[in-house]
């Protein structure tokens, strides 16, 4: 799938985009799948009341269980202190994650595609494994800021094997809130770990530790404007960020991060499955 020029530009820059290598019927059709998956969701069913003071701890939980499941994740300020949205679920919504590759039949087979598998051997994984998923909503003039970070500290194996394979379901431009990244900087090392730990006696949570205090270098930023049906291969320890949808556009994105199964994967990643269910590669 990839050219020598490619291999070569992903081991120089942590960075590669391939500009429209996915068909717009496929893009259309994941969104379809979404739409429907959102219209089956309950806020009701999964409501709890909640204090605020357990209300960090409550979310912590439901971080850590979205490990293997199809979890809803809304914007900051659109749940209330009782848990109900303030707003409508359109407008509500961030994203969905981190085991639809795995549960849901649509993102099971979009995520197992010859391409991905192609473009993983392409870049060096020995045995690749599908860790986790997101489908972003970004949604129009509240689809929030993700800054900047890179992805390894949350999914940290020994060595780094960790690589996002970023798919634009829509058009994605500097005011709908697109990529941008460090082109590069991926070969200095990680700024952060987050680790799993017990908060107190029965609860978990998690904790990041700060490893070099040195800010990213954001002024060197470049923005990955895409189109839709485009895929952005970003290494692991690779710095990226977007910024706010200050569009009356949605900017609708999929990533699947994957490990290879030669590394060692930390137990104190806040990513754990239970042996019902499994890491599975292509
Ligand atoms: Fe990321």
């Amino acid at each position: 799938m990839l050219t020598s020029d490619q291999r070569q530009q992903f081991v120089d820059d942590g960075l590669l985009v391939l500009p429209e290598v996915l068909p717009l019927a496929e893009m259309v059709s994941l969104r379809s799948r979404m739409a429907e998956i959102v219209d089956a969701f309950d806020p009701d069913e999964h409501r709890t009341v909640f204090s605020t003071t357990d209300r960090d701890q409550r979310r912590d939980q439901r971080f850590l269980e979205s490990s293997e499941k199809v979890s809803f994740f809304f914007e900051e300020d659109a749940v209330d202190d009782d848990g109900a949205l303030t707003v409508p679920m359109d407008q509500a919504i961030n994203k969905v994650g981190h085991a639809i590759h795995d549960l849901d039949p649509t993102f099971d087979r979009f995520s197992r595609q010859p391409l991905f598998a192609e473009i993983a051997a392409d870049i060096g994984f020995v045995e690749p494994l599908l860790l986790q998923s997101m489908y972003i909503f970004k949604q129009p003039r509240i689809g929030g800021e993700v800054v900047w970070h890179t992805d390894h500290p949350f999914l940290w194996t020994d060595p780094p094997s960790v690589v996002g394979f970023w798919v634009a379901l829509e058009d994605a431009t500097l005011e709908n809130g697109c990529l941008w990244a460090l082109p590069g900087h991926h070969k200095r090392g990680p700024k952060e770990r987050m680790r799993r730990v017990e908060h107190r006696p029965g609860e978990i949570g998690t904790r990041m530790e700060v490893l070099d205090t040195a800010p990213f270098p954001t002024d060197e930023g470049v923005a990955l404007e895409v189109a839709a049906g485009t895929v952005v291969v970003l290494d692991g320890l690779l710095p990226h960020w977007s910024a706010p949808n200050t569009s009356d556009r949605s900017r609708h994105a999929y990533t699947l991060h994957l490990i290879d199964g030669k590394a060692s994967y930390a137990e104190d990643n806040w990513l754990q499955r239970s042996p019902e269910l499994p890491l599975r590669g292509f």
